[in-house]
């Protein structure tokens, strides 16, 4: 049920990254990746669609045009981790599974004009996502709340964005 009617300019937009090429966030296997999800070997990889959730919450569902299989998830709650929780992988979740759960955050999902930031509990605006590269050089997987200013690991700062690429990834 969509409860926040001003977040309907983002249906059926993608979450794109802007700094790497404009690639889409994918899901594959519950976690949330950004890149070439035909370079996953997972037939349930596919770009995913945001629709607005509860609580400013983000819902996700399988663009099926983009995936070499015929993904059977749909429905699933886009997470990060909650701000106590020593994960840094950004997610989704089955929606119908609503336990709580401390480790993750599926709700406060604020657009900043196209940039989608995060509403912490205290009230302050975050937008902390990173990426990690993959064995695929085409695939960097996302997360939250880097613990290191280190880059030796490959950490990238990004921005998402909910307009679409500009040119191809
Ligand atoms: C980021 O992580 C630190 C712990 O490393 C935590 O104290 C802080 O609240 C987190 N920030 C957000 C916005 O989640």
């Amino acid at each position: 049920m969509l409860v926040h009617q001003s977040f309907l300019v983002i249906l059926g937009a993608r979450l794109v990254l802007g700094g790497i090429g404009g690639a889409q966030v994918f899901y594959s296997h519950d976690a949330a990746f950004i890149g070439d999800q035909m370079q996953m070997d997972d037939d349930e990889a596919a770009s995913v669609l945001f629709t607005a959730g509860p609580n400013d919450g983000l819902i996700g569902n399988p663009d099926m045009k983009t995936s070499r299989g015929f993904p059977s998830w749909s429905n699933k709650a886009f997470f990060i981790p909650a701000s106590m929780s020593s994960s840094h992988q950004v997610g989704f979740k089955s929606k119908t599974l609503d336990s709580p759960n401390p480790d993750t955050d599926t709700s406060g999902f604020i657009f900043y004009g196209a940039t989608a930031l995060h509403l912490s509990a205290d009230g302050t605006l975050h937008g902390l996502w990173y990426v990690l590269p993959t064995q695929s050089k085409k695939i960097w997987s996302l997360h939250w709340n880097a613990t290191t200013g280190d880059k030796s690991d490959g950490h990238l700062s990004v921005t998402l964005r909910s307009v679409p690429p500009t040119k191809p990834f």
